[in-house]
């Protein structure tokens, strides 16, 4: 059975291209993009989903950020819409900017996945990247892990470091760690739908 794939963006999107470029490009198979949703209207990510065929969605939160049920119900409902199910789906955060709540995470438990800019869990939350930087690492990087209830606390799937060169900035450090965000999602993404990842415990097993 295939898996239908919904991606949840915030703003340039390049996460979720590299994630529908893999499925184009069959880098990721079983894979079929129902539905970009983005909390922001306007967004670059909204015209490259739209290039790529897919649905894409405002559902507008207004500037409010924090944990809401009944903002993630209309989320819910957009998905129950393009048949992206618990029993059938997988939700990609890419770059959504946004706290999930609990209870969405509780339905799609261990169907939610999210990059961040670092090697968690070291630099949660917003400004990775610059977190990074102050505190002075030498080696940053980026992860892909399953979303739950905490804040970045979910189980780790993939990680890759990224090394901090002398000269780096906020904007040098973030794009070298992109490149490597692009590779790492669309492979986490594939092992999924291969069905090669087992969660036991905190640790994200991957099946041969
Ligand atoms: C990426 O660097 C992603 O890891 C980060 O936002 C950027 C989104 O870029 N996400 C977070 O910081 C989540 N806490 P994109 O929209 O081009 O994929």
């Amino acid at each position: 059975m295939s898996i239908n794939l919904a991606i949840l963006v915030s703003g340039r999107g390049s996460n979720m291209e590299a994630i529908l470029r893999g499925i184009r490009e069959g880098r990721i198979s079983n894979v079929v993009p129902k539905v970009v949703v983005s909390n922001r209207p306007n967004v670059r990510a909204l015209d490259v989903a739209r290039q790529y065929g897919v649905d894409a969605v405002v559902i507008d939160d207004d500037g409010r950020k924090g944990a809401d049920w009944e903002y993630d119900k209309r989320i819910l409902a957009c998905l129950e819409e393009h048949d992206v199910m618990p029993d059938n789906g997988l939700v990609c955060l890419a770059g959504f900017m946004r706290i999930v709540s609990s209870e969405f995470v509780r339905r799609y438990r261990w169907r939610i996945m999210n990059i961040h800019p670092s090697l968690l869990p070291a630099f949660p939350g917003l400004h990775a990247q610059r977190q990074a930087l102050e505190y002075g690492v030498k080696v940053t990087g980026c992860t892909v892990h399953f979303v739950d209830e905490g804040v970045d606390t979910g189980p780790i799937i993939l990680q890759e470091a990224v090394e901090v060169r002398e000269d780096d900035d906020v904007e040098s450090l973030a794009s070298r760690i992109l490149e490597r965000e692009h590779v790492i999602y669309v492979r986490a993404v594939q092992l999924f739908a291969e069905g090669r990842l087992r969660i036991e415990g905190r640790r994200v097993r991957i099946l041969i």
